[in-house]
């Protein structure tokens, strides 16, 4: 029998950010070019295998509307790891991105693994957040640090695997 470990991860960021999409991406290998807000949040669960494991992903996608704010400690308490999303095109949803890693080190667990996402890579001519800067901000705060497209699919299942592996194997 294979060995098995759960790995619960929350999705945090700005609205229109992404969240949902990378998800959708990463469990269904899907994409809509217009999706609708969260409420809430929205459970969804994956399998993988790396090395002699299997992992079973439990994933807590939060609504980034700031009026379910206050929901988001429900389901980042119990989480292992952590995705927090910003969109390349949008700086102020990288400054949101920034308070939501405060944030978690004030709140949440101190073995939270958690990881930057500069999402909507694919929209390279509306940049407005430099790789640098997230990278730099990353390195800073011991981050894992990615930039994704849940259009193209580009990083999604590298940011996940990368997950996996420091999830603890309990
Ligand atoms: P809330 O649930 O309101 O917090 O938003 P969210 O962060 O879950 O965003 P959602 O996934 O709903 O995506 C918002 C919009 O951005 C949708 O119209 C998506 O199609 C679009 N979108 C998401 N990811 C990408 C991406 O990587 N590239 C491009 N071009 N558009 C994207
Ligand atoms: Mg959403």
């Amino acid at each position: 029998r294979q060995n098995m470990y759960k790995c619960k991860v929350v999705l945090l960021g700005e609205q229109s950010v992404g969240k949902s999409s990378l998800v959708l991406r990463f469990v269904k290998r899907t994409f809509m070019e217009h999706h609708a807000p969260t409420i809430g949040a929205a459970f969804l669960t994956k399998h993988i295998s790396l090395d002699n494991y299997r992992i079973k992903f439990e994933i807590w996608d939060t609504a980034g509307q700031e009026r379910f704010h206050s929901l988001a400690p429900m389901y980042y308490r119990g989480a292992q790891a952590a995705i927090v999303v910003y969109d390349i095109t949008k700086p102020d949803s990288f400054s949101r991105a920034i308070a939501w890693v405060k944030e978690l080190y004030l709140q949440a667990s101190s073995e939270i693994v958690i990881l930057l996402a500069g999402n909507k890579v694919d929209l390279a001519d509306g940049r407005m957040v430099p790789f640098k800067d997230a990278s730099a901000f990353a390195k800073d705060r011991n981050l894992l640090f990615m930039e994704t497209s849940a259009k193209t699919e580009k990083n999604v299942e590298e940011m996940f695997y990368e997950i996996a592996k420091r999830c603890p194997r309990q």
